[in-house]
């Protein structure tokens, strides 16, 4: 079988940092408490005037520059977002204009921040069957401007940013991505969601009174759920593909929280030091998180070929799953 590889990465996050002392100048909180319960120092925010297809372009350059593979090579091409440019179309179909990707067919994977995962096990299947040469997946969120900055609750877990993977045919059979696990529960729509501008709640004066457009979170439910899930399906991955945690080279989590990503480590006995993290600087970076992790962790030299990397990231959904890659 032809396995899809991970040719090529990239990430952009935008220029202007916002520090927790500056999320205290606008909500009832604390440096302390942020660092305490979220691992989170800072996080970025969109420039006025750039938009989500923006931010996503760029990473997707140092993807494709990476893997030597000019836009108009590209086959097809995978967004996974929740904010994007408009509702409709597409965000990928921006992408795929502002990149001159005249070949390729592009949609969005509405997963939240599993939203890149989702997307990398998609384009892995058409690579497998041999429908596609090349795919690009991107995890783009350009969260802060649908956060409701008076909810503390939420407004101080997220960021900006985008990663970028490019996706090939594997030379080796032995290397590139082993196994991808996917889950969604949908009992529990409600405990992260953004209610307003669908067919339930309109977007009209009153959801906009209501607050309907902007993200709601019952953070302890997603929490207990998020360690919960994460765990069994790294599990999940493991069994699958009959390698042991010890055998685990590196974990590429999504950075929601580091008390989820300990708690996750912790119960499969996976080294902290394996874990990249980044949530310090960034903060919750939705379906950016995942992609723009394995790229800082690629880009520092630290994935050797055949390293075993584990993946995990879950969002609204509750959508969730995890992923093996031999690199
Ligand atoms: N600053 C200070 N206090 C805050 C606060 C903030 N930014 N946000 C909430 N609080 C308060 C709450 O109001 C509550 O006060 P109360 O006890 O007087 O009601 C108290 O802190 C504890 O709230 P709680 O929700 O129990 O805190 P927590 O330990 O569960 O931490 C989260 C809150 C949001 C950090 C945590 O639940 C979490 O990370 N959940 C997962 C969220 C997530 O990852 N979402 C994305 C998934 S992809």
């Amino acid at each position: 079988m032809t396995r899809a590889q991970i040719i090529g990465t990239g990430s952009y996050a935008p220029e202007k940092v916002m520090t927790n002392a500056d999320m205290a100048k606008l909500v009832d909180t604390t440096d302390e408490w942020i660092v305490d319960r979220t691992g989170i120092k800072e996080r970025r925010v969109a420039a006025e005037g750039e938009v989500t297809s923006d931010m996503a372009v760029k990473a997707a350059v140092r993807a494709l520059e990476m893997a030597n593979t000019r836009a108009d090579e590209l086959d097809m091409i995978i967004v996974g977002t929740i904010s994007p440019d408009m509702p409709m179309p597409a965000c990928a179909a921006f992408v795929a204009h502002k990149l001159g990707a005249k070949k390729a067919f592009a949609f969005d994977v509405s997963a939240a921040c599993a939203g890149s995962l989702f997307g990398m096990s998609i384009a892995s299947q058409y690579i497998q069957t041999g429908a596609v040469k090349r795919a690009l997946v991107i995890g783009v969120e350009l969260l802060t401007r649908i956060i409701d900055w008076e909810d503390r609750n939420t407004c101080v877990l997220f960021g900006d940013a985008a990663g970028a993977m490019v996706l090939g045919p594997s030379a080796d059979p032995n290397r590139g991505i082993l196994s991808t696990h996917l889950h969604t529960e949908g009992a529990l729509t409600d405990i992260l969601c953004i209610k307003g501008g669908g067919s339930k709640y309109p977007m009209n004066a009153e959801a906009l009174k209501q607050k309907l457009h902007k993200v709601s979170m019952n953070g302890r439910e997603v929490f207990k759920f998020a360690v919960r899930s994460l765990t069994d399906a790294v599990n999940e991955a493991l069994v699958h593909n009959q390698i042991t945690a010890d055998e685990v080279t590196h974990l590429i989590a999504h950075q929601a929280n580091l008390r989820i990503i300990d708690a996750v480590i912790g119960r499969l006995k996976i080294a902290r030091e394996k874990a990249w993290l980044n949530i310090e600087k960034y903060g919750n970076t939705s379906s950016a998180s995942l992609p723009t992790t394995l790229d800082e962790a690629n880009r520092a030299g630290r994935l050797k070929p055949n390293d075993t990397i584990a993946m995990m990231a879950i969002g609204a959904g509750m959508s969730w799953g995890s992923a093996l890659v031999r690199w």
